[in-house]
């Protein structure tokens, strides 16, 4: 699979699909209309157990089957990983079940309770900082709740690559490229003061923390561009700053 193909999605000729190498064995797939406010980020890792970040909407599940089909076959897939319940998180969570017989959703336990009414099977519940074996690499559960939104939010870290799969932390608006050498984290800062996706208060301060113990190689967020280590110190910095300026309001 070539890195930075475009081609047009399957469920509309507004879709955008555009597959990248994130880093080695890690592919960035992003779907978005062109002009969208936002687009969203899939991460597929190519280890012995593959593994998706992100399962998509169910509306764009087969413009992201075929994207991830380019790569390997999505039918052996092994792990389905997400942050919090939420549409483009674990919308389509059904369909990769269904098509992906040996694959199990990862989650943390409050969110299994939702996933007890809503999965056709059961996921793999996994402790805070529980690690599972993908292969090369170790895929480590991060309980955050309430950050980046949401009581179940969890977050993953690929251990040895030293990604952090941020969800909706360090989200900018746009379909961006996969790394931006200019200031992506001022823009992604920029749109949380403006919208506070991210609740201000105790636990955002609580998640920034528990996250910043960390070694963070890439910070990918599944709305914009990848943050690069100096990138992400400077936006995990600004964002404990304008919490500690703005939470006292909240
Ligand atoms: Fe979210
Ligand atoms: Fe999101």
């Amino acid at each position: 699979m070539p890195a930075g193909r475009t081609s047009g999605g399957m469920m509309s000729v507004l879709l955008q699909v555009q597959t990248d190498l994130l880093a080695e064995n890690v592919y960035r797939i992003c779907l978005g209309e062109p002009d969208g406010f936002i687009a969203f980020n899939h991460f597929l890792i190519v280890d012995e157990c593959p593994t998706l970040i992100h399962l998509g909407h169910q509306q764009t599940f087969d413009a992201l089957w075929a994207a991830v089909r380019d790569i390997m076959d999505p039918s052996t897939l092994r792990y389905l990983a997400f942050s919090h319940y939420e549409a483009d998180e674990c919308g389509a969570l059904n369909q990769w079940l269904k098509m992906a017989p040996a694959a199990e959703a990862l989650v943390g336990k409050i969110c299994a309770s939702s996933l007890q009414d809503f999965a056709q099977r059961s996921p793999r519940v996994l402790k805070d900082q529980e690690t599972v074996q993908l292969g090369v690499d170790q895929l480590r559960l991060l309980e955050t709740p309430h950050f980046p939104h949401n009581w179940d939010a969890c977050l993953f870290y690929l251990t040895e690559k030293r990604i952090l799969f941020g969800s909706d932390l360090a989200t900018q608006k746009g379909f961006q490229p996969v790394f931006d050498p200019a200031a992506p984290e001022q823009a992604a800062l920029a749109l949380q003061e403006a919208m506070t996706f991210m609740p201000w208060g105790p636990h955002l301060a609580a998640g920034v923390q528990k996250i910043c113990a960390l070694d963070i190689e890439i910070l990918a967020s599944m709305h914009g561009s990848a943050l690069n280590r100096e990138q992400s110190q400077r936006f995990l910095a600004s964002l404990l700053e304008a919490n500690d300026r703005l939470g006292r309001m909240f």
